[in-house]
């Protein structure tokens, strides 16, 4: 089992502060009550933890059980599963957000493979990713690569790329640090 640089930093993770739930990204996801949404690498549940009010239901799903133990701590669903494979039947989950975890995903093919599958038809999923063509994005590449974190930063036009569904509808947009895609099925 490859060392998991997520366990070690579990504990310090949330000093950084909530999760910043803007206008926009709200508007992405579009969420109801009504919605079963699952936060795929979604880790200590910061961001879950901020939706988790305007949703019938979260999952928080990671590799790490240390992050995943500040979840639970957190009163969320927490599912021990990569997400290349995840523990959820097809077309199962309304809304799927995935926030600056796909670029730390050993498949990312498979990953976005797997967020198609158990997403329901009319569901969306929203990636955000560090924009790898911002300097301040090379330099954390750089720094995670020292550390050996294995992370793989993609454009916004090859994360896209990884939705072979023709049916597929993408969006891509910035935030001037941010890649963020919308994927529609
Ligand atoms: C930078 S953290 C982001 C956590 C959370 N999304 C947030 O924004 O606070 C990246 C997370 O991706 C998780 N991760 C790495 N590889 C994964 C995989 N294959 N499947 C699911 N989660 C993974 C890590 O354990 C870590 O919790």
């Amino acid at each position: 089992m490859p060392f998991d640089h997520f366990d070690l930093i579990a504990g310090c993770y949330d000093r950084a502060g909530p999760f910043n739930l803007s206008e926009p990204f709200l508007g992405y996801l579009s969420l109801s009550s009504e919605n079963l949404l699952l936060d795929a690498g979604g880790g200590t549940g910061r961001v879950a933890l901020a939706l988790r009010g305007l949703v019938r239901e979260v999952f928080v799903a990671d590799v790490s059980r240390g992050m995943l133990r500040r979840a639970a701590m957190k009163g969320l669903a927490a599912v021990n599963s990569p997400a290349e494979s995840l523990p959820f039947p097809p077309e199962s989950v309304d809304r799927v957000v995935m926030v600056d975890a796909l670029h730390h995903v050993s498949d990312q093919y498979l990953t976005i493979k797997e967020l198609w599958r158990v997403l329901a038809p009319g569901g969306r999923i929203v990636i955000i990713e560090p924009d790898i063509d911002k300097l301040v994005t090379k330099l954390i590449a750089f720094i995670e690569k020292i550390l050996m974190m294995r992370s793989h930063f993609l454009s916004g036009e090859k994360i896209s790329a990884l939705f072979i569904d023709p049916d597929a509808s993408i969006h891509l947009c910035n935030d001037g640090f941010n890649v963020i895609l919308i994927a529609e099925k």
